[in-house]
């Protein structure tokens, strides 16, 4: 369950709440709802910004129990930075670090007055809802498959009211569909492969098709993609005992208008297959999925919103193992497209099922298409955790969805899909290699792709650095969700 959001108009020191939350600057600095708080208890909160113990620093924060003359049970006050350096990064750092704090402290509910502060360039409804986002982030905790000497406590946080007038509600509306978006993608990532295999994702898509009005679930078994001439995607499920499935979702919210279909690499496990990867890290590969849970993530966010335009959001979900019947280093495949493949790594896997799936996208007469995928780690060189790479023939597309994850603070950064790039793709023995060689590899797996996009208005984002939090805690982060819900909100 997401974080229930809501508004109040409500005044910080009047307030009858588990937790008020409010922002102090740095150089001793309080925000109007500070001020009133500090005012109305005798200056609680001034003699401990005197004293040093709250610094105001970002990251840092403090609570107050039971102030005098505070009808708030508890104070948290956050440390927002100096006050010129304020950004939305800043505002959504401060965010997220209530947030934390809230989830560990025994209270189901809590009153923000964090969006009354001023964020330059942006307006109300924007720090309700990258507010309303970020809390909903830091307050999610994975216990799907719980550790055995964790007990589940009672009283958790679970509610979040933002002080702002009425007009804000349509923010509190996009920003519960996009948490629910994200924790959906959260949640798929974050689970074991042993669980999360493909019939598994096939199963969670047919189940909020069920679920939702309007929303309608196909999905395509091994036999059925051998009818359509799927050999790529079929190569490389070809090793593992989970067989592979090919998800269809289905949003009608516009008459007759070509819809946007979103294609999500669903790897459920990644070993590399024959071209093994290396121990070290390997756990991470269940992670590979996560590009189709980013996709899933954002058609139940578009569909939550009922936005008003035809979606399609196909998943490719595979699994990439070795066996005595793998696909192989050497082994030609005849793509849905006609195109052969010659494969030089089963480890360049991701764009062997998305060709086909590419190839299966154009069935829909799309308007765009847009695919994420945790695709290569040269991604991760390249721009690191913080951005998306984004990869596009079409400088308007590409300008959208890059204005959008600026929006959403879900940002991604473009590399270039020229086709100079393209020889690096070709082979002796196929139309096509599955490997570009050391130099620029995010690129040549993009380009690789594009072979199997030509005549269509087509965007890439390769995921790998930002899909999830590395190292052994590292947790899914839903991202692309933000981004693509937005730019979906922005074609209405
Ligand atoms: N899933 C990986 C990419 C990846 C690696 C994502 C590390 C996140 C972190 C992908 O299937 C892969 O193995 N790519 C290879 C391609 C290479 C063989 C051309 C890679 O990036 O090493
Ligand atoms: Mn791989
Ligand atoms: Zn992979």
């Amino acid at each position: 369950m997401t974080i229930q959001f809501s508004l109040a108009n409500a005044t910080p020191e009047t307030e009858a709440t588990p937790c008020a939350v409010v922002g102090v600057y740095e150089d001793k600095l309080l925000t109007s709802a500070a001020a009133r708080i500090d005012e109305a208890s005798g200056g609680a909160i001034k003699r401990l910004v005197d004293s040093g113990d709250i610094s105001g620093k970002l990251g840092s924060s403090h609570v107050l129990f039971g102030l005098s003359g505070i009808a708030a049970a508890r104070v948290l006050v956050v440390g927002l930075g100096e006050q010129k350096k304020l950004d939305e990064l800043r505002f959504q750092r401060a965010s997220q670090e209530a947030a934390r704090v809230l989830k560990g402290l025994p209270l189901a509910s809590a009153t923000s007055f964090l969006a009354e502060i001023e964020v330059p360039g942006r307006d109300l409804n924007w720090k309700v809802r990258t507010a309303a986002l970020a809390t909903d982030h830091a307050a999610y905790k994975y216990t799907a498959t719980f550790k055995t000497k964790d007990k589940p406590r009672g009283d958790s946080f679970a509610a979040i009211a933002f002080s702002a007038d009425g007009s804000a509600q349509a923010a509190l509306l996009q920003a519960t569909a996009i948490a629910a978006g994200v924790r959906q993608a959260r949640e798929l990532g974050n689970l074991p492969p042993n669980i999360c295999n493909p019939a598994y994702i096939a199963a969670q898509a047919q189940k909020y098709a069920d679920a939702t009005a309007g929303v309608t679930c196909e999905i395509l078994d091994r036999e059925q993609m051998q009818e359509l001439g799927m050999g790529s995607l079929l190569g490389v499920a070809q090793g593992s005992a989970n067989p592979p499935k090919l998800v269809v979702l289905r949003w009608n919210g516009a008459a007759d208008a070509r819809p946007y279909v979103l294609v999500g690499k669903g790897i459920t496990f990644d070993t590399g297959g024959i071209s093994l990867k290396p121990g070290p890290g390997m756990e991470e590969m269940k992670f590979d999925m996560c590009g189709a849970a980013g996709m899933f993530g954002a058609f139940v966010a578009a569909t939550s919103l009922q936005l008003p335009l035809n979606l399609v959001c196909i998943l490719a979900a595979v699994e990439n193992m070795p066996d005595g019947n793998s696909y192989r280093p050497g082994d030609v495949l005849t793509s849905m497209s006609g195109l052969t493949i010659e494969v030089l790594n089963t480890d360049a896997e991701g764009r062997l099922i998305l060709c086909d799936a590419l190839t299966y996208a154009q069935r829909f007469n799309p308007q765009v298409i847009i695919d994420a995928a945790t695709l290569t780690g040269a991604c991760v060189i390249a721009l690191g955790k913080h951005a998306s790479g984004l990869m596009s023939k079409d400088d308007e597309l590409a300008n959208q969805l890059l204005a959008a994850g600026a929006a959403s603070l879900d940002r991604a950064w473009r590399l270039p899909l020229w086709d100079d790039y393209q020889s690096q793709l070709e082979s002796g023995f196929a139309d096509v290699a599955n490997i570009g060689g050391k130099n620029a590899g995010a690129i040549t797996a993009a380009c690789f792709l594009a072979r199997f996009a030509e005549g269509q208005r087509w965007a890439h984002l390769d995921v790998a650095g930002t899909a999830w939090d590395e190292g052994r805690k590292g947790l899914a982060t839903g991202r692309p969700v933000p981004l693509l819900t937005q730019y979906l909100i922005d074609r209405c």
